[in-house]
């Protein structure tokens, strides 16, 4: 486990995936991600058995909240994407419970995402992408430090509209300063 203040990280159980499978079909959920098709359990244990034969560093983890005694699921994110020679990585999240968004739990997981790629995996780079119309997703990454780098100029198509895609980043420098 990967402990934070109010959260942990702890590995994907096969038993997960229909509570995936049900805030992965949930529109406002759908929002910020790339997905835009219904999701079947199926497709999604086809995803869970590719996911173990990834390298342990890019397997996503599960996020926990503590309710009483025990730990409850909320979302999950990963790095992926790892480039030795670099150093770097990108990485992804999801909180599938919205009632709990703006509760500061997608900032703090993404603060303890960084100290693991960073103190952990020894990363210098950490990047992610998102969509100019996911303000709320953009704020919390600027909360846990991530500036903004690039933009892909009309890189999606949602809605009917293209939108741009926001490269940030945090580098290791950036990183051990905030954290100082
Ligand atoms: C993006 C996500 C992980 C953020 O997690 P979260 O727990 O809701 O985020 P936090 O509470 O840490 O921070 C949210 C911030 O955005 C702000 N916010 C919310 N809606 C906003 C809006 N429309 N415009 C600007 N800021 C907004 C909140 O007020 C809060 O900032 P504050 O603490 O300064 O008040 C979560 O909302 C989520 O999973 N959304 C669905 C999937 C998704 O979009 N994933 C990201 C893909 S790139």
């Amino acid at each position: 486990m990967i402990y934070g203040e109010r959260i942990r990280f702890r590995a994907i159980e096969r038993e997960d995936l229909p509570r995936f499978v049900n805030w992965l079909n949930d529109p406002e959920v759908l929002e910020g991600l790339a997905l835009y098709l219904p999701l079947s359990l199926s497709s999604e244990q086809r995803w869970f058995e590719s996911m173990l034969n990834r390298p342990p560093d890019e397997q996503p983890m599960a996020i926990e909240i503590r309710e009483g005694d025990a730990w409850k699921p909320i979302g999950n994110c990963g790095i992926f994407n790892l480039d030795s020679r670099c150093r770097s990585g990108e990485v992804g999240i999801f909180i599938g419970e919205k009632q709990l968004w703006n509760q500061g739990y997608g900032s703090e997981a993404m603060r303890l995402l960084l100290r693991h790629g960073f103190a952990t995996l020894n990363l210098n780079r950490i990047s992610l992408d998102v969509y100019e119309t996911t303000r709320r997703a953009i704020r919390s990454y600027e909360k846990a430090g991530f500036v903004l780098e690039g933009r892909k100029r009309q890189g999606m198509y949602k809605n009917g509209a293209y939108i741009d895609v926001l490269q940030m980043s945090v580098l290791r420098q950036e990183w051990l300063a905030q954290s100082a």
